[in-house]
């Protein structure tokens, strides 16, 4: 099947080949994606191969990613592919966050059950397979936690040099001591996401090094397998709503992309409308999609969901595309919103980081019509912080500004003697 990559620009749509290492189009400057020639596609043959290939024991077809590669046929030899087994996370449902979102149910889509605790895995097995394709020999990113840990995993799995740049002091411990234990070679830069992700892609493009952040247009097509995945999972059956955090908004942008071709290739005879949360201190897009005029980067996001603490997402365009064509909604949430939902999504058994938990307070926020069918995505694992868990359940928590964060659903643990008797007396 051909593959080429193509200018995301309305005005532009200039072609490339598929093995050009660019990240935006060298003639406008416009975003990039993936593009292909889907007409020997056929939806109902290939839902029935998509469900024997769980049933395999062959790497790339027990891989929640590439069980879907038709679907993003960009490689001409699977041999490229690294597979830590990523996808295949579950559909859980909740009551009481349900309850909470004043919903009838909720269905959390949880890709923090990833080999590296979080949705980026769908991605980073797809741009690795690229880099290896490419011939690369090293690859690079910025990262508030979840893309390090997950590129120098499948960058050291492949053979690959990985090289990761953190914004000094805001990544979590978790986070980092995966990057370090997978083999990372990691620098602390003082700067915030958006200045690194700048210098980032100055050291790539003058050494000759594979950039794997989301504006990788590859990485985008890994990360449409999770609403494949979730669609498969839900025997093709379209929810109303699906809610996600928003940070760089490549997921966004990633899910919008997969949903319209599996649309338009006769998978599911509907879309359903994403709607996008971010934390109320890291809001461009919210602030812009107000009134659509001016896309203002915020200079000093901030917001303890480090993960979506980013003020100059790059994909804002393919977002702001797909919000568009699926009537989506874009939200912000407080840092007391995201902490309180978090403990409810905790209280359900299911647990998750706070940027995850940004999409519970939205759709409590949003006040959905209860008959909704909803899917929330919790993008990454509950051990991400534990700092934020203890200190909130102890009340402890603060805002970045200093602000208590009550804990309104808190489980401080109760310190007590070496004594039967007084415990028992406590319970
Ligand atoms: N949720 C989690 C857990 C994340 O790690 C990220 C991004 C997002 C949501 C936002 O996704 O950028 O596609 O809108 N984390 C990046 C990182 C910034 O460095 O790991 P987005």
């Amino acid at each position: 099947m051909q593959s080429w990559l193509s200018c995301f620009n309305p005005a532009c749509r200039v072609h490339f080949d598929i093995h050009d290492v660019i990240y935006n189009c060298p003639k406008c400057g416009g975003l990039l994606e993936t593009q292909y020639d889907t007409t020997c596609i056929d939806a109902a043959i290939l839902k029935r191969t998509f469900r024997e290939r769980r049933m395999s024991n062959e790497p790339l077809e027990q891989s929640g990613v590439w069980r879907y590669r038709e679907l993003f046929p960009f490689l001409d030899d699977y041999a490229h592919v690294v597979t830590l087994r990523e996808g295949n996370t579950p559909l859980l449902q909740s009551t009481r966050a349900a309850a909470y979102g004043n919903l009838k149910n909720i269905a959390f889509k949880h890709q923090g059950f990833n080999p590296t605790g979080s949705f980026k895995d769908n991605g980073m097995t797809a741009g690795v397979a690229q880099a290896r394709r490419l011939g690369m020999e090293r690859v690079a990113c910025v990262s508030t936690g979840n893309t390090s840990a997950s590129m120098a995993a499948y960058a050291s799995a492949g053979g690959l040099e990985p090289l990761i740049f953190i914004p000094n002091g805001n990544i979590s411990y978790g986070k980092l001591a995966q990057a370090l234990e997978y083999g990372a070679k990691t620098f602390q830069v003082d700067a915030n996401f958006d200045q690194i992700l700048a210098l980032v892609r100055i050291l790539t493009e003058r050494l000759g090094i594979y950039l794997l952040n989301s504006i990788n247009p590859f990485r985008i097509e890994g990360q449409k397998s999770i609403v494949i995945e979730m669609m498969d999972q839900r025997d093709w059956k379209v929810p109303d709503w699906i809610v996600l955090p928003g940070g760089n908004l490549g997921n966004v942008s990633a899910f919008g992309k997969g949903l319209r071709e599996l649309h338009a290739l006769g998978f599911i005879d509907r879309l359903p409308r994403l709607a996008v949360i971010q934390a109320a201190g890291a809001s461009p897009f919210y602030e812009y999609m107000k009134d659509k005029t001016n896309f203002i980067p915020q200079h000093h996001p901030e917001t303890l969901a480090t993960a979506i603490k980013i003020g100059d997402p790059v994909s804002w365009p393919k977002a702001q595309f797909e919000i568009e064509t699926t009537n989506g909604l874009v939200e912000s949430v407080t840092e007391q919103e995201i902490a309180d939902a978090k403990a409810i999504i905790g209280q359900s058994g299911i647990g998750c980081e706070p940027a995850s938990a940004a999409t519970l307070a939205g759709i409590r926020k949003l006040k959905l019509d209860r008959e909704a069918d909803v899917v929330a995505i919790l993008t990454g694992n509950v051990l991400k912080d534990p700092d934020y868990i203890y200190r909130y359940h102890t009340g402890q928590l603060k805002g970045p500004d200093g602000t208590p964060i009550t804990a309104n659903y808190g489980n401080a643990p109760i310190v007590v003697p070496n004594d039967a008797a007084r415990i028992e007396a406590l319970l």
